[in-house]
C-alpha cells in the first residue's frame, strides 16, 4: 500500500503519543495490543507518515518533530523513545486564539510559551510538503486557529481531521464547503479509545435498554496537562462541555433538563500529569420506582487513550481519499468523535465502519 501523509497542527500530547504509537507498532508487527484494526483496509500503522507540523511554543518552533515531541510542557507517559530523525521541522502557525492569557500565571514547564517568529502559510507548507490530511490537535478554545487550519485544507486539498471540539464538520455551511470540493472531512472532538465519554454513554445506553430511568447524572474530570491547565479558563469551555454533553444526551430517548445532567473538565492538578480521572454518577429508578446510584471511577493516559481511535480515523481517511471520497465521512465520525454531524450508537457506529471500511457503505 502508499503511504498516508499527514501533517499535524498542535504537536502536544496528542501528537506525541500518537506519533510513539505508530513506530512501536511498526517495529513490532505481531503487536495489535491496544489497537482496534492492526490492518485498516490493507494499512497498517506503519504506513502513516508525518509531512509537516506546525506549533507556535519557543521550545517546539524551528526544532526537529522528534524534538519537539518530546519537549516541555508536553508531559505524557513515554511509552516508545526510539523515533526516528523525522526529516520535518515544526513551522510557526499563526497563534490567533491558541494561547489563553491565563497561562503566563504558570510555571514554563507547564504551559504554553509563545515563539517570537513570524507564522508560515500553512496551505502553502500543506502543498508543498505533500500532505494528505491535517490533523487538528489545537487546544480547547482555539476557534479562530481551527478555522484557520481548515480554510488552510480547503485551499491547499488536504482532509481534515478535527480532533477538539470547535465545530467544523458539525457545521452545515462548513460541511458544506468540504462537500463541494470533494475533500473528507473527520470531526469533532476526538472521543477516546475507552474514555470518560464512551464509558457514560455505553453506561447510559445500558440504563435505557434495561427499562431504568436516568433522573441525574454528572461526569466530573480532572488531570495535570496542559489541555486541563487551558481548561481552567471558563469563557474556552464552551464548546468543550457542548460536545461532552450532547455526545451523552444523544443516548437518550428523552433528554435530560440541563439542571440535570453535568459534564465536564473540573480541575487541574499539575501532579497528575496526562493522567486524567474521571469520576461518573449515575441516578435512576427501576423496578417499582426503586432508586439505584451507580458511581465510576477511570483513570487512563489521556494523549495514548486519543491516539488508538486516532490511527484509524487516519486510515479511514485515507480510504476515502483512495476512493474519491468527499465531504462528511459519517461513519468514522460517529464512531470516534463526540460531536459527529450526525450520532448514532456507538455500536451501531461500529458495524457502519466495518462495512466503511469493506467498501459495502460509502461513507
Ligand atoms: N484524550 C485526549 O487527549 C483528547 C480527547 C479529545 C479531544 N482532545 C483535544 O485534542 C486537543 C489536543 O490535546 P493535547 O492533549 O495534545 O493538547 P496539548 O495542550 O498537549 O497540545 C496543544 C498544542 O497546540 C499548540 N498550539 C497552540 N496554539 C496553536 C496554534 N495557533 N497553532 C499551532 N499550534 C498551536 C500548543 O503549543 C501545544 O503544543 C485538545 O483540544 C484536546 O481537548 C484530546
Amino acid at each position: 500500500m502508499s503511504r498516508i501523509n499527514i501533517a499535524i497542527a498542535g504537536v502536544g500530547n496528542c501528537a506525541s503519543s500518537l506519533l510513539q504509537g505508530i513506530e512501536m507498532y511498526k517495529n513490532s508487527p505481531e503487536d495489535s495490543i491496544g489497537l482496534m484494526n492492526y490492518n485498516l483496509g490493507g494499512y497498517k500503522p506503519g504506513d502513516i507518515n508525518v509531512v509537516a507540523a506546525f506549533d507556535v511554543d519557543k521550545r517546539k518552533v524551528g526544532k526537529s518533530l522528534k524534538e519537539a515531541l518530546f519537549a516541555k510542557p508536553n508531559c505524557t507517559t513515554v511509552f516508545y523513545d526510539k523515533l526516528p530523525d523525522y526529516p520535518v521541522q515544526v513551522q510557526m502557525g499563526p497563534v490567533l486564539d491558541g494561547v489563553s492569557e491565563h497561562m503566563a500565571d504558570y510555571p514554563e514547564d507547564r504551559s504554553f510559551v509563545v515563539a517570537d517568529e513570524n507564522p508560515c502559510d500553512v496551505a502553502k507548507v500543506l502543498k508543498e510538503s505533500g500532505a494528505e490530511i491535517l490533523i487538528n490537535y489545537l487546544p480547547v478554545g482555539s476557534e479562530k486557529a481551527a478555522r484557520y487550519y481548515a480554510e488552510a485544507c480547503l485551499e491547499a486539498n488536504v482532509g481534515f481531521i478535527n480532533a477538539m471540539p470547535v465545530f467544523i464538520a458539525s457545521d452545515e455551511t462548513w460541511a458544506k464547503r468540504f462537500e463541494d470540493k470533494n475533500i473528507p472531512i473527520i470531526g469533532d472532538d476526538v472521543k477516546s479509545q475507552v474514555g470518560a465519554t464512551i464509558v457514560h454513554r455505553t453506561l447510559t445506553k445500558l440504563f435505557e435498554n434495561r427499562g431504568v430511568i436516568l433522573d441525574r447524572t454528572y461526569q466530573l474530570n480532572f488531570g495535570g496537562n496542559t489541555d486541563f491547565l487551558n481548561m481552567l479558563n471558563y469563557q474556552r469551555l464552551t464548546s468543550k462541555k457542548k460536545s461532552k454533553t450532547q455526545s451523552v444526551q444523544s443516548e437518550l430517548k428523552v433528554a435530560l433538563d440541563s439542571e440535570n445532567i453535568h459534564i465536564g473538565p473540573s480541575d487541574y492538578i499539575p501532579w497528575l500529569n496526562d493522567n486524567k480521572i474521571c469520576h461518573i454518577r449515575m441516578e435512576g429508578r427501576g423496578f417499582g420506582h426503586v432508586p439505584l446510584t451507580l458511581d465510576v471511577k477511570l483513570s487512563v493516559e489521556d494523549a495514548a487513550n486519543s491516539g488508538g481511535v486516532m490511527i484509524d480515523a487516519i486510515r479511514c481517511m485515507k480510504l476515502a481519499l483512495d476512493r474519491k471520497i468527499g465531504g462528511i465521512l459519517t461513519s468514522i465520525s460517529a464512531y470516534t468523535m463526540k460531536s459527529p454531524p450526525i450520532q448514532y450508537t456507538d455500536s451501531e457506529a461500529k458495524k457502519m465502519v466495518d462495512d466503511y471500511i469493506t467498501g459495502r457503505r460509502e461513507r
